[in-house]
């Protein structure tokens, strides 16, 4: 994709579509005003007759319009002016492109950047449009044997800005989106793969390819002979019922002389049926999904690499599946993790924490500035936030901030949950240092307590995604969440922000 800025008034831009915005009640946005006027009112004869209403997210395609040089001009709804923001700013970019991406428009001029979205600057309009473009683009065809998806005519997409001035944050926020949008096409892609081809070695077959095609990242995979000699016992005993080889996967960018690194680690269950405490079989088949927090921060570090972000990042992926079998884990098995605290395992369908604290022990070895771990870990998260926000914990006041700051900046959110000691009393076990499970109540919570055991010394955070990281129903995908909050967690603190 390509991107550029205009400064020409609406009308008199030449091209194949410019895309104008109407609010509710008859109220023209700045590009409709100087369309109609060059039209001679032919956007307010419309409002007129009932044809164009303003709602949000409707859309109508007016081609050939007399005293307006591009080809087509799209009008979409914004909704009332009083409620205008950002949300409503994607919804509308969101639906000008769902009316054109089948058709066959080349190139695009979005004037909805001239509209006042309170609190939000050019860099991050310009941001927020690409992303929004990006992700209504993605389409996942790899598994279908009918190829006749048409390919995606546009190639160009115009920003129109207020003042020349702005034009260099708009190319910066055009140019950050569009790196974000390849990361979350990665993430959407592996998400969406199939569990028997996004496998662990697939995923790390993956990062090194990655490694491969970015020459400023370097990926090591350390099989399972070498987690047997770490002591990674609790990694460990999630595979042992699968015949796939469980893999850890390091990946590294350095983009920073002598600066402590961030270090990302992603849970990366390719398919978690429960083991023994085998899960019930309906909506089974979304815990494919199970990696989604490993395809992020695989996903973000490439990001990183893409922007050459003057920091040093590291991300650290514990991949297997939980299956059951003759030679699973069992409820009671007590284990003994790379940290050398024991754990009896209650529930083998508690396994994302099981892999994750051999992962975060090894993670020290990096003695990291800030070290963050991203899992679909909890049922109980999305009873407790739903399908909107990423659970935050994290043992450090002002690196949760930073998260859930970078969440609203990049609209994907958090939301932080108490890390607290009161909690700790569930993880008991009359035979091992700690328990696997801590009951129902608080799930999510007791889930980052367990983690913290082997955090303990560290600025660390936990984000559970388990609502956000896919959607189920007719539209069931991943969504890349949280790639952006990430990313904009790392553009913050390499200082690449305007
Ligand atoms: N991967 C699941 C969590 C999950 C479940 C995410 C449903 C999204 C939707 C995790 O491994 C799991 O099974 N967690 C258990 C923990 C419990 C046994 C303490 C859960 O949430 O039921
Ligand atoms: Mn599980
Ligand atoms: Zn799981």
């Amino acid at each position: 994709m390509k991107y550029f800025t205009t400064t020409s008034a609406a009308s008199r831009r030449a091209g194949s579509c410019v895309i104008v915005g109407i609010y509710e009640r008859g109220r023209l946005g700045e590009a409709a005003t100087d369309i109609d006027k060059a039209s001679k009112g032919l956007i307010r004869h419309h409002i007129k007759r009932g044809d164009l209403t303003g709602q949000l997210g409707s859309t109508r395609l007016l081609t050939s319009v007399d005293g307006v040089k591009a080809q087509r001009v799209l009008v979409v709804g914004l909704g009332k002016v009083s409620s205008f923001g950002i949300n409503q700013f994607r919804k509308a970019t969101d639906a000008a492109i769902s009316a054109l991406k089948s058709g066959k428009v080349a190139d695009i001029a979005n004037y909805l950047t001239l509209e006042d979205v309170e609190g939000v600057s050019p860099y991050y309009l310009a941001r927020y449009c690409v992303q929004t473009v990006g992700d209504s683009l993605y389409r996942f065809t790899e598994m279908k044997s009918d190829h006749r998806d048409p390919p995606i005519a546009l190639k160009r997409i115009g920003l129109a800005l207020r003042k020349k001035g702005d034009a260099s944050k708009v190319m910066r926020g055009a140019k950050h989106a569009d790196a974000i949008i390849a990361g979350m096409t990665l993430a959407k892609d592996l998400g969406n793969l199939p569990p028997n081809i996004c496998t662990p070695s697939y995923l790390a077959r993956t990062a090194q390819r990655l490694a491969r095609e970015n020459k400023n990242l370097q990926t090591r995979v350390i099989g399972e002979t070498e987690m047997k000699r770490l002591g990674m016992h609790s990694l460990l005993s999630v595979t042992a019922g699968t015949v796939l080889p469980a893999k850890l996967i390091v990946m590294r960018y350095k983009g920073a002389t002598k600066q402590a690194p961030v270090v990302l680690v992603g849970k990366g269950v390719t398919f978690d049926a429960g083991g023994i405490s085998l899960k019930p079989g309906p909506g089974m088949d979304e815990m494919k999904f199970d990696m989604c927090g490993a395809a992020s921060v695989i996903a973000t570090i490439t990001v990183v690499a893409k922007l050459k972000l003057p920091i040093n990042v590291i991300v650290v992926v514990p991949t297997c599946e939980n299956l059951p079998s003759g030679t699973a884990t069992r409820p009671g098995d007590i284990v003994k993790s790379m940290s050398g605290q024991t754990i009896e395992i209650l529930n083998t369908d508690a396994e994302g924490r099981l892999i994750l604290c051999d992962a975060l022990t090894y993670a020290k070895r990096f003695k990291p500035a800030a070290l963050i771990d991203v899992a679909t870990l909890t049922g109980a998260c999305v009873i407790a936030l739903g399908h909107h926000r990423t659970a935050v914990m994290s043992n450090n006041d002002k690196l949760a901030d930073s998260i859930i700051d970078a969440g609203i900046a990049a609209d994907d959110r958090g939301w932080r949950m108490p890390l607290a000691q009161e909690y700790e009393h569930q993880l008991k076990s009359n035979f091992a240092d700690f328990a696997n499970v801590g009951g129902r109540e608080g799930g999510a919570i007791t889930a980052a307590c367990f983690l913290s055991k082997f955090t303990k010394g560290t600025e660390w955070a936990h984000l559970d995604i388990a609502g956000t990281a896919w959607r189920s129903g007719r539209k069931k995908g991943s969504t890349a969440r949280p790639v952006p909050m990430l990313t904009e967690l790392l553009l913050q603190r390499a200082g690449a922000l305007p």
